[in-house]
């Protein structure tokens, strides 16, 4: 079966051909980093109007990247989100409007969820379930129980700032460009981890919630003072920022794992599944390998970690084939989905 996955959740219009929810034909995805650098984060207006005008382009080339036509096209996926509201409905009108014109059945799929299939596209076969999954992203801090796919627990998440977000936050305090998460992840090569005590954020009676905002704002006391009292205009030593960069990474991650491991101890899980764009860090995959020799990882493979359509097709492909229903052409976009 092949499928053509459609994404636009937020700064990236993403197209995909994929055979049997697994062969990736395609995988083109379009970035819009260039458009809101200069703001240190996503401009949603702007990310809609890019979307706009690029997204057929984008379709077309991952069309002809995998060689095919839209008549070999057997299912449309497309993310309905969460996301952007505007963002999504350019992905889902234009998906509809395929979907309607070619006669082509078009299902529309949560993005969180496909972040977690990402990972499982080439090795669902070793998966251990119940498994625990761990979306980090600019937008999500999530542990879900994975019970089979299709039947989730959301055990815990962000109550502030997405993780990814807290990433891009520290980068912009520390003057580097947006995104800002592998900014840290090259500083943090050189810096000292232990150089400044930063402590991630503790959500009391919620064990699997997660917190980046005080994390975040120690950091910024760090730099400018509390009150901004050390307005100099002297800028930071890069020795400095290594080490901020550092420390704060290492902070951050160590929520991850601790609260990863209590949770797949607690749920008799022996596979965590990871997902989205801050699985991209090195320094945290190694964590986890020497941290977590209990657990089995399973991580995205190159260019699947960060937003893209490869996974929207794989899992539309899944749950096309469990449950046998094309979307109508009143399915609305969602800001948020809960597990
Ligand atoms: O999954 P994604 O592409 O988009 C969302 O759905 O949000 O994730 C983007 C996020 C950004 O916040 C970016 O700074 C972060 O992923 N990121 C990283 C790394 N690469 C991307 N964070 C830490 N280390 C990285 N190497
Ligand atoms: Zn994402």
């Amino acid at each position: 079966m092949l499928v053509l996955g459609i994404e636009s959740t937020c700064d990236e219009t993403a197209a995909s051909v994929v055979i049997d929810g697994k062969k990736i034909l395609s995988n083109v995805i379009s970035s819009q980093i260039d458009l809101h650098k200069e703001f240190g984060g996503v401009v949603p207006e702007l990310a809609c109007r890019r979307h706009v005008d690029i997204i057929l382009k984008v379709v077309d080339e991952a069309l002809k990247e995998a060689k095919v036509t839209f008549d070999q096209i057997d299912l449309i996926a497309v993310a309905k989100g969460p996301g952007l509201i505007g963002a999504l409905l350019i992905g889902l009108n234009t998906a509809k409007a395929l979907s309607f014109s070619l006669n082509i059945p078009y299902i529309g799929v949560n993005h969180i969820e496909a972040h977690l299939f990402a990972a499982m596209m080439n090795e669902s076969d070793e998966i251990q379930l119940p498994a625990l999954g761990v979306v980090l992203s600019g937008g999500h801090t999530t542990l879900i129980l994975i019970k089979a796919l299709g039947d989730y627990e959301m055990l815990g998440q962000t109550v502030d700032d997405a993780i990814g977000e807290a990433f891009d936050k520290v980068a912009k305090i520390l003057d580097l460009p947006y995104p800002g998460g592998p900014e840290i992840e090259k500083l943090a090569l050189n810096g000292d981890k232990k150089k400044y005590p930063f402590k991630p954020g503790v959500v009391k009676q919620k064990p699997y919630h997660f917190s980046f905002s005080g994390l975040k704002t120690a950091v910024l006391y760090t730099v400018k003072g509390q009150d901004n009292s050390k307005t100099t205009n002297t800028p930071l030593s890069l020795e400095m920022k290594q080490d901020i960069a550092a420390s704060f990474q290492s902070a951050a991650f160590s929520a991850i794992l601790s609260k990863t491991k209590k949770a797949a101890a607690e749920y008799g899980c022996r596979s965590v599944i990871f997902g989205g764009g801050v699985t991209n860090n090195n320094y945290l995959k190694k964590l986890f390998e020497t941290e977590a020799q209990e657990l089995k990882t399973f991580w995205p493979k190159d260019g699947l970690s960060l937003d893209n359509a490869a996974m929207i097709a794989g899992l539309g492909y899944e749950k096309f084939k469990s449950e046998n229903k094309p979307d109508g052409l009143d399915l609305e976009a969602l800001t948020s989905i809960s597990f």
